[in-house]
């Protein structure tokens, strides 16, 4: 193994699938990471997956890493913790309802949890297993840590579905499409489309500007559009991966260089948005210890009733597990 500089940007992969390869990939080729060490049940694959990376990084302009198949003890002193595991019995069913898989993820959830813990781990965890605002509520709970050091991806993946439809919409690069969907990562979500903007002109006024190219604009259907995209891509390959594990890897860099960028991630909101006690898609100022704080949008009546709804799915969702969590 190479040695590498003292201060290592350290980060453990729970769950070696499509998405904790996908992501593990992402640290390697964009640099992010120097330590990378990966957990997964078979860890045969693991190990296979560490090697494979590895013989990534000559050809890439990036530093010499430390990639290897892990032991909880090696979270001891990780930055961060991800964990993309997914228990074997929790598939989608046809349904494509991700809370149909809380019941088969949460006692993995909570296992995994106390194992990081028990390796006096104090870093940040980072969450994407489904439906993954309850889950990262179940492992804020059941670490003890701070919720601020506790994050999910919440909607970071539907915001960056919903950049990329309106930019091929209207025709223009998803980097100058700004605004988010919030609320759950899942069928309640909802694209704010108050606070969405091209360039930074509000959508609502592009498309009004420009009714004789689009008429009127079909702020539903395309909302329903960012809702479905995820099962499309599902039903063709089996899962998604690439899209997720660029918005973990963002989140990734937002912390190990502290950088106090806003993402839409699954935060704990409590007395924001006339929602308290639940982890869901919020806007959030993210640095290396965590969420700093929420960015509070100013949102239309629809918009709030809809990030009721949401909330009310997930704490009931939180309610029906929080007694196996302790
Ligand atoms: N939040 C999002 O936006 C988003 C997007 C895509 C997928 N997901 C979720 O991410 C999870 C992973 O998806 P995937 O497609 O990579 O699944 P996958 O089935 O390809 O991989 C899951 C991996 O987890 C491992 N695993 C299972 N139990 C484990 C345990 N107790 N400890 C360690 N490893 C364990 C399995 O061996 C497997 O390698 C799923 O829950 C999926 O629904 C979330």
């Amino acid at each position: 193994m190479v040695s590498v500089p003292a201060r290592t940007k350290k980060v453990m992969i729970v769950g070696d699938g499509a998405v904790g390869s996908a992501y593990a990939h992402s640290l390697v080729t964009l640099d992010i990471a120097d330590e990378i060490g990966i957990i997964d049940l078979d860890r045969a694959k693991a190990h296979a997956d560490a090697l494979d990376l590895r013989h990534a990084v000559p050809y890439a302009p990036v530093a010499a890493k430390k990639i290897y198949a892990a032991d909880y003890a090696d979270c001891a002193d990780a930055d961060i913790v991800a964990i993309t595991a997914n228990a074997p019995a929790a598939q989608f069913d046809g349904e494509f309802d991700r809370l149909r898989l809380l019941s088969k993820n949460v006692a993995m959830m909570t296992s995994i949890t106390r194992s990081v813990m028990g390796s006096g781990f104090r870093g940040i965890f980072l969450v994407v297993s489904n439906p993954v605002d309850v889950l990262t509520h179940v492992v804020a709970a059941a670490s003890g840590l701070p919720t601020s050091r506790v994050i999910g991806t919440g909607t970071l993946v539907e915001t960056s579905r919903m950049r990329t439809i309106i930019a091929d919409y209207i025709d223009v690069h998803p980097g100058n499409v700004h605004g988010y969907v919030l609320g759950e990562h899942g069928d309640s979500a909802f694209t704010a489309w108050s606070n969405v903007s091209i360039g930074s002109l509000p959508i609502r006024q592009w498309m009004r500007h420009n009714a004789g190219t689009y008429g009127i604009a079909p702020f539903d259907e395309l909302d329903h559009r960012v809702r479905q995209i995820g099962f499309e891509i599902y039903r063709g390959k089996g899962n998604t991966s690439f899209g997720v594990a660029g918005g973990l890897a963002r989140i990734t860099t937002a912390v190990l260089r502290d950088e106090h960028v806003i993402l839409p991630v699954s935060a704990y909101v409590d007395d924001a948005y006339g929602l308290s006690d639940v982890y869901l898609g919020v806007p959030a100022v993210i640095g290396r210890d965590g969420v700093r704080e929420l960015v509070h949008l100013y949102l239309d009546d629809d918009e709030l009733a809809s990030y009721a709804r949401s909330a009310e799915i997930l704490r009931t969702g939180y309610e029906s597990v929080r007694d196996t969590v302790g």
